[in-house]
Protein backbone atom coordinates (compact mmCIF):
# COMPACT_ATOMS: atom_id res chain seq x y z
CA UNK A 1 0.00 0.00 0.00
CA UNK A 2 2.82 2.45 -0.14
CA UNK A 3 4.48 4.59 2.84
CA UNK A 4 1.35 6.29 4.95
CA UNK A 5 0.94 9.91 4.70
CA UNK A 6 -1.46 11.86 6.80
CA UNK A 7 -1.93 15.33 6.06
CA UNK A 8 -4.59 17.96 7.66
CA UNK A 9 -5.90 21.22 7.41
CA UNK A 10 -7.42 23.45 10.32
CA UNK A 11 -10.99 22.63 10.93
CA UNK A 12 -13.06 26.08 9.62
CA UNK A 13 -15.51 27.74 11.57
CA UNK A 14 -19.09 26.67 10.12
CA UNK A 15 -20.26 30.43 11.36
CA UNK A 16 -18.78 32.47 9.02
CA UNK A 17 -18.57 32.62 5.29
CA UNK A 18 -15.82 30.76 3.63
CA UNK A 19 -13.24 33.12 1.85
CA UNK A 20 -10.62 32.25 -0.67
CA UNK A 21 -8.33 32.37 2.31
CA UNK A 22 -10.10 29.38 3.20
CA UNK A 23 -9.47 28.06 0.11
CA UNK A 24 -6.18 28.55 0.52
CA UNK A 25 -5.08 25.70 3.26
CA UNK A 26 -7.53 23.35 1.66
CA UNK A 27 -6.55 23.60 -1.70
CA UNK A 28 -2.73 23.62 -0.68
CA UNK A 29 -3.32 20.41 1.43
CA UNK A 30 -5.32 18.85 -1.32
CA UNK A 31 -2.69 19.36 -3.79
CA UNK A 32 0.10 17.73 -1.50
CA UNK A 33 -2.50 14.28 -0.96
CA UNK A 34 -2.97 14.14 -4.47
CA UNK A 35 0.91 14.40 -5.00
CA UNK A 36 1.87 11.87 -2.62
CA UNK A 37 -0.80 9.47 -3.91
CA UNK A 38 0.67 10.30 -7.62
CA UNK A 39 3.94 8.79 -5.60
CA UNK A 40 2.46 5.68 -4.52
CA UNK A 41 1.91 6.91 -0.91
CA UNK A 42 -0.95 5.50 1.07
CA UNK A 43 -2.51 8.85 2.08
CA UNK A 44 -5.26 10.26 4.05
CA UNK A 45 -6.45 13.34 3.77
CA UNK A 46 -8.38 15.48 6.91
CA UNK A 47 -10.59 18.71 6.55
CA UNK A 48 -13.67 19.41 8.58
CA UNK A 49 -15.28 22.06 10.88
CA UNK A 50 -14.92 23.27 13.72
CA UNK A 51 -18.28 22.47 15.73
CA UNK A 52 -17.48 23.16 19.58
CA UNK A 53 -18.08 25.52 22.36
CA UNK A 54 -19.56 29.01 23.34
CA UNK A 55 -19.16 30.38 20.09
CA UNK A 56 -21.35 27.82 18.26
CA UNK A 57 -23.57 28.31 21.36
CA UNK A 58 -24.62 31.87 20.76
CA UNK A 59 -24.57 31.34 17.52
CA UNK A 60 -26.93 28.67 17.86
CA UNK A 61 -29.21 30.66 20.40
CA UNK A 62 -29.01 33.92 17.54
CA UNK A 63 -30.60 31.57 15.12
CA UNK A 64 -33.37 29.91 17.58
CA UNK A 65 -31.59 26.95 17.34
CA UNK A 66 -30.45 23.92 19.87
CA UNK A 67 -26.47 23.66 19.23
CA UNK A 68 -26.74 20.02 18.76
CA UNK A 69 -29.21 20.45 15.61
CA UNK A 70 -26.81 23.14 14.66
CA UNK A 71 -23.67 21.17 14.40
CA UNK A 72 -25.76 17.79 13.77
CA UNK A 73 -24.76 15.13 16.27
CA UNK A 74 -21.54 15.34 18.07
CA UNK A 75 -19.28 12.50 17.13
CA UNK A 76 -19.14 9.56 19.52
CA UNK A 77 -15.64 8.72 18.04
CA UNK A 78 -14.56 12.26 18.45
CA UNK A 79 -15.79 12.16 22.25
CA UNK A 80 -13.84 8.92 22.80
CA UNK A 81 -10.72 10.20 21.35
CA UNK A 82 -11.22 13.79 24.02
CA UNK A 83 -11.86 11.45 27.00
CA UNK A 84 -9.01 9.03 26.35
CA UNK A 85 -6.34 11.96 25.46
CA UNK A 86 -7.76 14.26 28.95
CA UNK A 87 -7.92 11.38 30.96
CA UNK A 88 -4.44 10.14 29.67
CA UNK A 89 -2.43 13.67 30.29
CA UNK A 90 -4.56 13.38 33.75
CA UNK A 91 -3.29 10.15 34.72
CA UNK A 92 0.56 10.73 33.62
CA UNK A 93 1.06 11.39 37.35
CA UNK A 94 2.91 14.82 37.13
CA UNK A 95 -0.64 16.76 38.16
CA UNK A 96 -0.65 18.11 34.46
CA UNK A 97 -4.49 18.86 34.74
CA UNK A 98 -5.27 20.85 37.87
CA UNK A 99 -8.08 23.18 39.25
CA UNK A 100 -7.52 26.97 39.52
CA UNK A 101 -9.52 30.18 39.41
CA UNK A 102 -9.20 31.94 35.61
CA UNK A 103 -9.71 35.80 35.24
CA UNK A 104 -9.21 37.33 32.50
CA UNK A 105 -10.49 39.92 29.49
CA UNK A 106 -11.87 37.25 27.06
CA UNK A 107 -13.05 38.06 23.36
CA UNK A 108 -15.95 35.81 22.26
CA UNK A 109 -15.06 35.39 18.87
CA UNK A 110 -11.07 34.37 19.40
CA UNK A 111 -12.59 32.43 22.18
CA UNK A 112 -9.77 33.61 23.92
CA UNK A 113 -8.49 35.49 26.83
CA UNK A 114 -6.17 38.62 26.40
CA UNK A 115 -3.57 40.63 28.34
CA UNK A 116 -4.29 44.31 28.87
CA UNK A 117 -0.99 44.99 26.63
CA UNK A 118 -2.20 42.50 24.30
CA UNK A 119 -5.85 44.77 23.17
CA UNK A 120 -5.80 47.11 20.93
CA UNK A 121 -7.35 50.53 21.76
CA UNK A 122 -9.34 48.55 24.47
CA UNK A 123 -10.29 46.15 21.81
CA UNK A 124 -9.76 42.54 20.62
CA UNK A 125 -6.81 42.75 18.68
CA UNK A 126 -8.08 40.22 16.11
CA UNK A 127 -11.49 41.60 16.04
CA UNK A 128 -11.02 44.91 17.14
CA UNK A 129 -14.52 44.05 19.17
CA UNK A 130 -14.93 44.83 22.82
CA UNK A 131 -14.08 42.32 25.54
CA UNK A 132 -15.16 41.09 28.43
CA UNK A 133 -13.94 40.43 31.72
CA UNK A 134 -14.77 36.99 32.80
CA UNK A 135 -13.79 34.72 36.00
CA UNK A 136 -14.63 31.23 36.57
CA UNK A 137 -13.60 27.63 37.82
CA UNK A 138 -11.19 25.90 35.61
CA UNK A 139 -9.24 22.91 34.75
CA UNK A 140 -5.70 24.16 33.73
CA UNK A 141 -3.30 21.99 31.47
CA UNK A 142 0.45 22.87 32.91
CA UNK A 143 1.84 23.96 29.62
CA UNK A 144 4.64 25.65 31.70
CA UNK A 145 5.77 22.45 32.33
CA UNK A 146 6.75 21.80 28.61
CA UNK A 147 8.93 24.50 27.67
CA UNK A 148 12.36 22.39 27.90
CA UNK A 149 10.88 19.29 25.86
CA UNK A 150 9.46 21.17 23.39
CA UNK A 151 12.98 22.79 22.94
CA UNK A 152 14.52 19.35 23.20
CA UNK A 153 12.22 18.27 20.32
CA UNK A 154 12.54 21.21 17.59
CA UNK A 155 16.45 20.97 18.56
CA UNK A 156 16.20 17.55 17.49
CA UNK A 157 14.16 17.82 14.36
CA UNK A 158 14.17 21.17 13.00
CA UNK A 159 11.70 20.08 10.44
CA UNK A 160 9.00 19.72 12.86
CA UNK A 161 7.80 23.60 12.09
CA UNK A 162 8.04 25.14 9.14
CA UNK A 163 9.01 27.40 7.43
CA UNK A 164 12.00 28.77 9.13
CA UNK A 165 10.54 32.16 9.80
CA UNK A 166 7.66 30.11 12.27
CA UNK A 167 9.87 27.85 13.17
CA UNK A 168 12.02 31.09 15.06
CA UNK A 169 8.49 32.11 16.39
CA UNK A 170 7.97 29.09 17.51
CA UNK A 171 11.05 28.93 19.64
CA UNK A 172 10.94 32.27 20.59
CA UNK A 173 7.53 32.33 22.01
CA UNK A 174 8.64 29.03 23.84
CA UNK A 175 12.04 30.41 24.95
CA UNK A 176 10.02 33.54 26.64
CA UNK A 177 7.85 31.64 28.68
CA UNK A 178 4.74 29.47 28.25
CA UNK A 179 1.90 30.19 30.48
CA UNK A 180 -0.61 27.28 31.81
CA UNK A 181 -3.90 27.46 29.65
CA UNK A 182 -7.27 26.92 30.68
CA UNK A 183 -8.87 23.83 29.51
CA UNK A 184 -12.72 23.32 31.09
CA UNK A 185 -15.47 25.79 31.30
CA UNK A 186 -18.13 25.63 33.46
CA UNK A 187 -20.44 28.50 32.48
CA UNK A 188 -21.83 26.75 29.53
CA UNK A 189 -22.73 22.96 28.68
CA UNK A 190 -22.53 22.45 25.25
CA UNK A 191 -19.35 20.04 25.29
CA UNK A 192 -17.63 17.38 26.05
CA UNK A 193 -17.62 16.77 29.78
CA UNK A 194 -14.40 16.91 31.72
CA UNK A 195 -14.19 12.54 32.28
CA UNK A 196 -13.66 12.37 35.82
CA UNK A 197 -15.55 15.94 36.84
CA UNK A 198 -18.17 16.11 34.57
CA UNK A 199 -19.88 19.51 35.32
CA UNK A 200 -16.94 21.10 33.33
CA UNK A 201 -17.13 20.71 30.00
CA UNK A 202 -13.59 20.54 27.68
CA UNK A 203 -13.14 24.19 26.27
CA UNK A 204 -11.54 24.75 22.82
CA UNK A 205 -8.22 23.42 22.50
CA UNK A 206 -8.82 19.68 23.69
CA UNK A 207 -11.88 19.70 21.97
CA UNK A 208 -10.89 20.67 18.48
CA UNK A 209 -6.90 20.33 18.39
CA UNK A 210 -7.57 16.56 18.82
CA UNK A 211 -10.01 16.11 15.87
CA UNK A 212 -6.81 15.09 14.35
CA UNK A 213 -5.86 12.08 16.13
CA UNK A 214 -9.90 11.20 16.35
CA UNK A 215 -9.84 10.67 12.80
CA UNK A 216 -6.64 8.72 12.62
CA UNK A 217 -8.78 6.22 15.35
CA UNK A 218 -6.86 7.46 18.60
CA UNK A 219 -8.90 5.79 21.88
CA UNK A 220 -11.03 3.83 19.04
CA UNK A 221 -8.77 1.84 16.53
CA UNK A 222 -5.22 1.67 17.60
CA UNK A 223 -4.22 -0.01 14.94
CA UNK A 224 -5.28 2.64 12.70
CA UNK A 225 -3.99 5.22 14.49
CA UNK A 226 -0.06 3.30 14.80
CA UNK A 227 -0.53 3.52 11.00
CA UNK A 228 -1.11 7.26 10.24
CA UNK A 229 -0.11 9.34 12.92
CA UNK A 230 1.70 11.43 12.96
CA UNK A 231 0.86 13.94 10.50
CA UNK A 232 1.95 16.93 8.70
CA UNK A 233 -0.66 19.84 9.70
CA UNK A 234 -1.23 23.02 7.39
CA UNK A 235 -2.16 25.62 8.83
CA UNK A 236 -2.31 29.49 8.33
CA UNK A 237 0.26 31.46 10.65
CA UNK A 238 -2.40 32.99 13.01
CA UNK A 239 -3.10 29.50 14.62
CA UNK A 240 1.13 28.66 15.03
CA UNK A 241 1.18 28.93 18.58
CA UNK A 242 -1.88 26.34 19.36
CA UNK A 243 -0.35 23.81 16.73
CA UNK A 244 3.34 24.10 17.57
CA UNK A 245 3.28 24.82 20.93
CA UNK A 246 -0.20 23.62 22.63
CA UNK A 247 -0.96 20.84 20.40
CA UNK A 248 2.74 18.82 21.18
CA UNK A 249 2.75 19.61 24.66
CA UNK A 250 -0.60 18.32 24.84
CA UNK A 251 0.14 15.03 23.28
CA UNK A 252 3.53 14.47 24.98
CA UNK A 253 1.39 14.81 28.24
CA UNK A 254 -0.18 12.14 27.19
CA UNK A 255 2.60 9.78 25.97
CA UNK A 256 1.63 10.41 22.24
CA UNK A 257 3.94 11.43 19.87
CA UNK A 258 3.59 14.93 18.20
CA UNK A 259 2.90 16.06 14.86
CA UNK A 260 5.49 14.98 12.27
CA UNK A 261 5.04 18.85 10.96
CA UNK A 262 3.55 22.06 10.95
CA UNK A 263 3.83 24.14 7.92
CA UNK A 264 2.35 27.51 8.93
CA UNK A 265 1.20 29.48 5.15
CA UNK A 266 0.83 33.00 5.11
CA UNK A 267 -2.17 35.01 5.02
CA UNK A 268 -3.47 36.35 1.74
CA UNK A 269 -4.40 39.99 1.55
CA UNK A 270 -6.87 41.79 -1.13
CA UNK A 271 -5.86 44.97 -1.56
CA UNK A 272 -3.31 45.09 1.09
CA UNK A 273 -6.20 44.36 3.80
CA UNK A 274 -7.11 41.62 5.60
CA UNK A 275 -10.25 39.78 4.40
CA UNK A 276 -13.33 39.92 6.26
CA UNK A 277 -16.78 40.18 5.67
CA UNK A 278 -17.59 43.34 7.25
CA UNK A 279 -14.89 45.32 5.27
CA UNK A 280 -15.95 44.19 1.70
CA UNK A 281 -12.89 42.22 1.01
CA UNK A 282 -13.79 38.61 1.78
CA UNK A 283 -14.05 37.21 -1.89
CA UNK A 284 -15.80 33.92 -2.18
CA UNK A 285 -13.95 31.17 -3.93
CA UNK A 286 -17.01 30.61 -6.13
CA UNK A 287 -16.50 34.00 -7.93
CA UNK A 288 -13.66 33.13 -8.61
CA UNK A 289 -14.22 29.59 -9.33
CA UNK A 290 -17.32 31.46 -11.74
CA UNK A 291 -14.74 33.01 -13.85
CA UNK A 292 -11.85 30.50 -14.54
CA UNK A 293 -13.02 27.22 -13.18
CA UNK A 294 -11.40 24.89 -9.97
CA UNK A 295 -8.41 23.99 -11.87
CA UNK A 296 -7.35 27.35 -12.79
CA UNK A 297 -8.54 28.76 -9.27
CA UNK A 298 -6.22 25.92 -7.61
CA UNK A 299 -3.02 26.47 -9.52
CA UNK A 300 -3.27 30.23 -9.63
CA UNK A 301 -2.89 30.62 -5.67
CA UNK A 302 -0.43 27.91 -5.68
CA UNK A 303 1.73 29.36 -8.45
CA UNK A 304 1.36 32.67 -7.66
CA UNK A 305 1.94 33.25 -4.42
CA UNK A 306 5.29 32.31 -2.79
CA UNK A 307 4.12 29.26 -0.56
CA UNK A 308 4.87 30.72 3.13
CA UNK A 309 4.69 33.74 2.62
CA UNK A 310 2.37 36.44 2.95
CA UNK A 311 -0.12 37.59 -0.81
CA UNK A 312 -2.18 39.83 -1.64
CA UNK A 313 -5.02 38.82 -4.24
CA UNK A 314 -5.93 40.50 -7.19
CA UNK A 315 -7.90 39.33 -9.99
CA UNK A 316 -6.08 41.00 -12.39
CA UNK A 317 -2.95 38.96 -11.52
CA UNK A 318 -5.72 36.03 -11.66
CA UNK A 319 -6.50 36.66 -15.21
CA UNK A 320 -2.45 37.45 -16.28
CA UNK A 321 -1.60 34.13 -14.85
CA UNK A 322 -4.49 32.40 -16.46
CA UNK A 323 -3.78 33.80 -20.02
CA UNK A 324 -0.26 33.63 -20.15
CA UNK A 325 0.19 30.03 -18.04
CA UNK A 326 -2.40 28.22 -18.84
CA UNK A 327 -4.62 29.68 -22.09
CA UNK A 328 -1.37 30.15 -23.97
CA UNK A 329 1.01 28.14 -22.08
CA UNK A 330 -0.10 24.38 -21.70
CA UNK A 331 -4.04 24.94 -23.02
CA UNK A 332 -2.46 26.06 -26.50
CA UNK A 333 0.60 23.42 -26.30
CA UNK A 334 -2.39 20.81 -26.27
CA UNK A 335 -5.01 22.24 -28.62
CA UNK A 336 -1.54 22.84 -31.41
CA UNK A 337 -0.04 19.09 -31.32
CA UNK A 338 -4.26 16.96 -31.46
CA UNK A 339 -4.84 20.03 -34.27
CA UNK A 340 -1.31 18.47 -35.79
CA UNK A 341 -1.97 14.91 -35.02
CA UNK A 342 -5.87 15.15 -36.21
CA UNK A 343 -4.77 16.56 -40.12
CA UNK A 344 -1.50 14.41 -40.50
CA UNK A 345 -2.06 10.68 -38.84
CA UNK A 346 -5.86 10.69 -38.77
CA UNK A 347 -5.14 11.19 -35.14
CA UNK A 348 -3.08 8.42 -34.39
CA UNK A 349 0.18 8.58 -32.31
CA UNK A 350 2.99 7.91 -34.92
CA UNK A 351 5.42 5.26 -34.51
CA UNK A 352 8.23 7.27 -34.17
CA UNK A 353 9.53 7.68 -30.52
CA UNK A 354 13.71 8.86 -31.45
CA UNK A 355 14.63 10.56 -27.97
CA UNK A 356 17.21 12.05 -30.61
CA UNK A 357 14.64 14.07 -32.71
CA UNK A 358 12.64 15.21 -29.30
CA UNK A 359 15.29 18.66 -28.82
CA UNK A 360 15.74 19.16 -24.83
CA UNK A 361 12.70 17.49 -23.73
CA UNK A 362 13.43 14.22 -22.81
CA UNK A 363 16.53 15.02 -20.17
CA UNK A 364 14.52 17.94 -19.14
CA UNK A 365 11.36 16.01 -17.76
CA UNK A 366 13.80 13.61 -15.85
CA UNK A 367 15.81 16.84 -14.46
CA UNK A 368 12.13 18.41 -13.75
CA UNK A 369 10.90 15.32 -12.23
CA UNK A 370 13.72 15.13 -9.93
CA UNK A 371 12.74 19.12 -8.96
CA UNK A 372 9.48 18.41 -8.49
CA UNK A 373 9.87 15.78 -6.25
CA UNK A 374 12.13 17.99 -4.21
CA UNK A 375 10.12 20.84 -4.07
CA UNK A 376 7.02 19.00 -2.62
CA UNK A 377 9.45 17.55 -0.14
CA UNK A 378 9.68 20.79 1.32
CA UNK A 379 6.29 22.15 0.41
CA UNK A 380 8.03 25.03 -1.74
CA UNK A 381 4.57 24.26 -3.83
CA UNK A 382 5.26 27.03 -6.28
CA UNK A 383 8.76 26.00 -7.21
CA UNK A 384 7.23 22.56 -7.67
CA UNK A 385 4.72 24.18 -10.25
CA UNK A 386 7.37 26.57 -11.35
CA UNK A 387 9.54 23.39 -12.21
CA UNK A 388 6.90 21.50 -14.36
CA UNK A 389 5.61 24.78 -16.42
CA UNK A 390 9.56 24.70 -17.38
CA UNK A 391 8.44 21.61 -19.61
CA UNK A 392 5.06 23.79 -20.33
CA UNK A 393 7.66 26.70 -22.05
CA UNK A 394 10.53 24.26 -23.30
CA UNK A 395 7.79 22.37 -25.44
CA UNK A 396 5.99 25.63 -26.71
CA UNK A 397 9.55 26.40 -28.11
CA UNK A 398 10.20 22.98 -29.06
CA UNK A 399 7.24 22.76 -30.72
CA UNK A 400 8.10 26.71 -32.59
CA UNK A 401 11.37 25.87 -33.47
CA UNK A 402 10.84 21.89 -34.62
CA UNK A 403 7.50 23.03 -37.00
CA UNK A 404 5.76 20.03 -37.73
CA UNK A 405 3.30 22.32 -39.94
CA UNK A 406 5.79 23.18 -42.36
CA UNK A 407 7.62 19.42 -42.23
CA UNK A 408 3.98 18.58 -43.47
CA UNK A 409 4.26 20.28 -46.45
CA UNK A 410 7.47 17.87 -47.58
CA UNK A 411 6.50 14.34 -48.19
CA UNK A 412 10.77 13.58 -47.77
CA UNK A 413 10.57 14.70 -44.10
CA UNK A 414 7.73 12.56 -43.14
CA UNK A 415 10.05 10.77 -40.73
CA UNK A 416 11.08 13.65 -39.00
CA UNK A 417 7.26 15.28 -38.88
CA UNK A 418 6.36 12.01 -37.07
CA UNK A 419 8.84 12.33 -34.88
CA UNK A 420 8.34 15.57 -33.84
CA UNK A 421 4.45 14.71 -32.95
CA UNK A 422 5.55 11.73 -31.20
CA UNK A 423 8.16 13.91 -28.79
CA UNK A 424 5.20 16.51 -28.92
CA UNK A 425 2.17 14.45 -27.84
CA UNK A 426 4.52 11.85 -25.49
CA UNK A 427 5.61 15.48 -23.23
CA UNK A 428 1.79 15.94 -23.33
CA UNK A 429 0.93 12.83 -22.06
CA UNK A 430 3.58 13.34 -19.01
CA UNK A 431 2.14 16.71 -18.23
CA UNK A 432 -1.05 15.22 -17.76
CA UNK A 433 0.70 12.62 -15.07
CA UNK A 434 2.54 15.68 -13.31
CA UNK A 435 -0.32 18.37 -13.28
CA UNK A 436 -2.94 15.92 -12.30
CA UNK A 437 -2.52 17.07 -8.67
CA UNK A 438 -2.68 20.69 -9.08
CA UNK A 439 -5.71 20.51 -11.79
CA UNK A 440 -7.40 16.91 -11.73
CA UNK A 441 -9.88 17.83 -14.42
CA UNK A 442 -8.18 19.29 -16.83
CA UNK A 443 -4.97 16.47 -16.46
CA UNK A 444 -8.12 14.09 -16.95
CA UNK A 445 -9.20 15.92 -19.82
CA UNK A 446 -5.90 16.29 -21.76
CA UNK A 447 -5.41 12.03 -20.76
CA UNK A 448 -8.62 11.29 -22.61
CA UNK A 449 -7.75 13.65 -25.59
CA UNK A 450 -4.66 11.64 -25.63
CA UNK A 451 -6.41 8.39 -26.00
CA UNK A 452 -4.47 6.99 -23.10
CA UNK A 453 -6.51 3.73 -21.83
CA UNK A 454 -4.94 2.67 -18.30
CA UNK A 455 -6.76 5.38 -16.35
CA UNK A 456 -4.71 8.30 -14.71
CA UNK A 457 -5.53 7.75 -11.39
CA UNK A 458 -3.11 4.42 -11.46
CA UNK A 459 -0.03 6.34 -12.59
CA UNK A 460 2.65 6.93 -10.24
CA UNK A 461 5.34 9.07 -10.07
CA UNK A 462 8.65 8.37 -10.83
CA UNK A 463 7.80 5.52 -13.53
CA UNK A 464 4.84 7.55 -15.15
CA UNK A 465 6.95 10.25 -16.38
CA UNK A 466 9.86 8.48 -17.90
CA UNK A 467 9.97 9.05 -21.51
CA UNK A 468 8.79 7.08 -24.32
CA UNK A 469 5.29 5.39 -22.10
CA UNK A 470 3.24 6.83 -25.17
CA UNK A 471 1.90 4.11 -26.90
CA UNK A 472 2.50 4.20 -31.28
CA UNK A 473 -1.36 3.67 -32.66
CA UNK A 474 -3.09 5.28 -29.76
CA UNK A 475 -6.50 7.47 -31.19
CA UNK A 476 -6.12 11.07 -29.97
CA UNK A 477 -8.76 13.04 -30.08
CA UNK A 478 -9.21 17.21 -30.69
CA UNK A 479 -11.76 17.82 -27.53
CA UNK A 480 -12.61 20.86 -26.21
CA UNK A 481 -10.10 23.56 -25.16
CA UNK A 482 -8.64 22.77 -21.99
CA UNK A 483 -8.80 26.86 -21.09
CA UNK A 484 -10.64 29.08 -23.35
CA UNK A 485 -10.00 32.27 -23.43
CA UNK A 486 -11.53 34.86 -20.73
CA UNK A 487 -14.13 36.83 -22.35
CA UNK A 488 -12.94 40.55 -21.90
N1 LIG B 1 -11.32 26.76 13.98
C1 LIG B 1 -10.03 27.37 14.04
C2 LIG B 1 -8.92 26.35 13.76
C3 LIG B 1 -8.90 25.18 14.68
S1 LIG B 1 -7.80 23.96 14.13
C4 LIG B 1 -7.86 22.77 15.30
C5 LIG B 1 -9.93 28.48 12.99
N2 LIG B 1 -10.86 28.48 12.02
S2 LIG B 1 -11.02 29.60 10.89
O1 LIG B 1 -12.13 29.18 10.09
O2 LIG B 1 -11.10 30.90 11.47
O3 LIG B 1 -9.71 29.63 10.03
C6 LIG B 1 -9.08 28.46 9.61
C7 LIG B 1 -7.91 28.71 8.73
O4 LIG B 1 -8.25 29.41 7.54
C8 LIG B 1 -6.74 29.56 9.22
O5 LIG B 1 -5.89 29.00 10.09
C9 LIG B 1 -5.99 29.68 7.95
O6 LIG B 1 -5.43 28.42 7.68
C10 LIG B 1 -7.09 29.93 6.98
N3 LIG B 1 -7.23 31.34 6.73
C11 LIG B 1 -8.21 32.17 7.19
N4 LIG B 1 -8.02 33.40 6.66
C12 LIG B 1 -6.93 33.38 5.85
C13 LIG B 1 -6.32 34.30 4.99
N5 LIG B 1 -6.75 35.54 4.85
N6 LIG B 1 -5.25 33.85 4.27
C14 LIG B 1 -4.79 32.58 4.33
N7 LIG B 1 -5.35 31.70 5.13
C15 LIG B 1 -6.39 32.08 5.96
O7 LIG B 1 -9.03 29.28 13.07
Amino acid sequence: MGRPFYITTPIYYPNDVPHIGHGYTTVAADFIARYHRLRGDQVMFLTGTDEHGQKIQRVAQEAGQDPQAFVDEMEPRHAAAVTTLLQAVHDNGRDDIYKGTYEGLYCVSCEAYYTEDELVDGMCPIHGRPVERMSEENYFFRLSAYAEPLLEHYTANPSAVQPEVRRNEVLSLIRGGLRDFSISRTSFDWGIPIPWDPKHVTYVWFDALTNYITAAGYGTDEERFATYWPALHLIGKDILRFHAVYWPAMLMAAGVEPPRQVFAHGFLTVGGKKMSKTNATGIHPFELIDLVGVDAYRYFFMREIQFGQDGSFSQEALEERYHADLANGLGNLASRVLAMLASNTEGAVPDANDPAEAGKLPALVDEVVARYDEAMERLSLTQALAAVWDVVGEANRYLVDRAPWALAKDPGRRGEMEAVLYASAEVLRILAVLTFPIMPAAAGKLWVQLGMEEPLEVQRLPESARWGGLKPGAQTARGESLFPRLEA
